[in-house]
């Protein structure tokens, strides 16, 4: 295929020099983008009066028949082209004619190829909701399930109080909601058209910008050609938006690997997401979760290695920016593989409710409660967070817990004491009391759960 650039240049690219400047490879999967950017323009050319209506029809109907071809597989897209738009071009002059030559007017591929880039990024969003949506219709299965589930909230690794299952799925829920939200922002910002910025300067032809753009779906066009042509800040943005999503489910992965781990024993996978060793027979491991762990940094270095490619560019548009979509494409696809395995996981794990409670009975998770005990009856904090600490103490030496210590030596320690201790330092009881605004407490957790609730129906 000749270059659509051949004319000042007769030579031919040596062939390294074609397969290092050539991106079809990664573009081709924004020939859907390119052909609907291309109708639009085309359309749009012959209502100004730039090309005739026939021209037009010729144009968009070969375009038509190319995108037919492609999807059906009838036209191979050919590896060695330059990126996808020129292959398009091309071929659509190979079957149409000189009307295909016409196509290109008043365009750049710099406007070209940062219109299909939007437009495919914002499809790709929506496909990203899709899935975020259905994790976090998992999560709300399981956290509806065992909002009741006592099980040892931890701060530092360490046991620190009892908390519901309930409210530590619904934390995650919680990270899912705001990427959402983020991945909205940023489709809100980016919903600009860069075509008719042209090369980088706009064009002397009297082209409609504002009704192409309308007819692709953005707000508007873009207000600088110059920017047009040269913005990736949206790649930027996604991409540290699909950061923050593979922290998130990293972090919910390594929650997976502790509490499917002997020591701990919270929950077990199910054998659909689990696999075994080859050589020891009794393993089975959470390779998912350890997978998705591992893939976060992928996506970290996509995230950085863009704002690398961007931060030394003059503008307008460099060559350098062709390097936008492995990086963006490869998040992508990471993001959008991990989120269903991750709720597939979540959906069918095993929650071992009476490990969990047994957990939390050890380690004076009730200690707070107990804290708080005392500052009921008049203690002030200090002075009850200091008696129950030397409780605690006396407890470990004597190997007692807070439930099991007998009335007479609490009095000891403080004439406060009474045996209604015992009900409040109770698990149940220091989970049900939790009762502000946002806390473990069921009351609070069930609020929680309507709320999510209502946002997976109406959103
Ligand atoms: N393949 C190029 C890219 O991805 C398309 C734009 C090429 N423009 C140019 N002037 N060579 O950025």
């Amino acid at each position: 295929m000749e270059k659509i650039w051949s004319g000042r240049a007769e030579g031919k690219l040596a062939k390294a020099a074609n397969d290092f400047n050539s991106s079809i490879r990664v573009d081709s999967r924004m020939f859907r983008e390119d052909i609907a950017g291309s109708m639009e323009h085309a359309a749009m050319l012959s209502a100004v009066g730039i090309l005739s209506s026939s021209d037009a029809d010729a144009i968009i109907d070969g375009l038509q028949g190319i995108l037919d071809d492609i999807e059906s597989g009838s036209l191979a897209i050919d590896p060695e082209a330059e990126d996808i738009h020129s292959f398009i071009e091309a071929t659509l002059t190979e079957r149409i004619g000189d009307a295909g030559k016409k196509l290109h007017t008043a365009r750049s591929r710099n406007d070209q190829v940062a219109l299909d880039l939007r437009l495919y990024l914002k499809g790709e969003c929506t496909n990203l909701r899709k899935s975020l949506f259905d994790l976090l219709r998992a999560l709300y299965e399981k956290a509806n399930a065992e909002k009741e589930t006592i099980l040892p909230g931890y701060t530092h690794l360490q046991r620190a109080q009892p908390i519901t299952f309930g409210q530590h799925l619904l934390a995650y829920a919680e990270m899912f909601k705001r990427d959402l939200s983020r991945l909205s922002d940023a489709v809100a910002r980016m919903n600009l058209s860069p075509l008719g910025s042209a090369a980088l300067a706009g064009t002397t032809h009297p082209i409609d910008r504002q009704t192409v753009a309308a007819r692709l779906g953005f707000s508007g066009p873009c207000a600088n050609s110059l920017d047009g042509v040269s913005d990736r800040d949206f790649c930027v943005e996604l991409l540290s938006d699909l950061s923050l999503v593979m922290v998130h489910l990293s972090r919910l992965s390594e929650e997976l690997l502790l509490w499917t781990s002997f020591e701990f024993s919270f929950v077990e996978l199910d054998d659909a997401y689990t696999t075994g060793s080859s050589i020891m027979p009794q393993k089975k491991n959470s390779d998912m979760a350890e997978l998705i762990r591992g893939k976060s940094g992928r996506v970290f270095g996509d995230l950085v290695g863009t704002l690398t490619m961007l931060k030394g560019l003059p503008l307008a548009y460099n060559k350098d920016l062709q390097e936008d979509k492995e990086a963006i494409f490869d998040a992508f696809d990471t993001v959008k593989a991990c989120l269903p395995v991750m709720s597939g996981m979540i959906d069918t794990m095993k929650v071992k409710r009476e490990n969990m409670y047994e957990a939390a009975k050890k380690g004076f998770l009730n200690a707070t409660d107990l804290a708080d005990y005392l500052v009921k009856k008049g203690m002030p904090f200090r002075t009850a967070y200091k008696t129950v600490g030397k409780l605690v103490a006396h407890c470990v030496e004597n190997k007692q817990t807070l439930d099991s210590l007998p009335l007479e030596e609490y009095k000891t320690f403080s004439e406060l004491f009474e045996t209604d201790l015992y009900e409040e330092i109770a698990l149940e009881t220091c989970v049900k009391k939790r009762i502000s605004e946002g806390s473990t407490g069921p009351d609070s957790v069930q609020k929680q759960l309507d709320a999510l609730l209502k946002f997976l129906e109406t959103e």
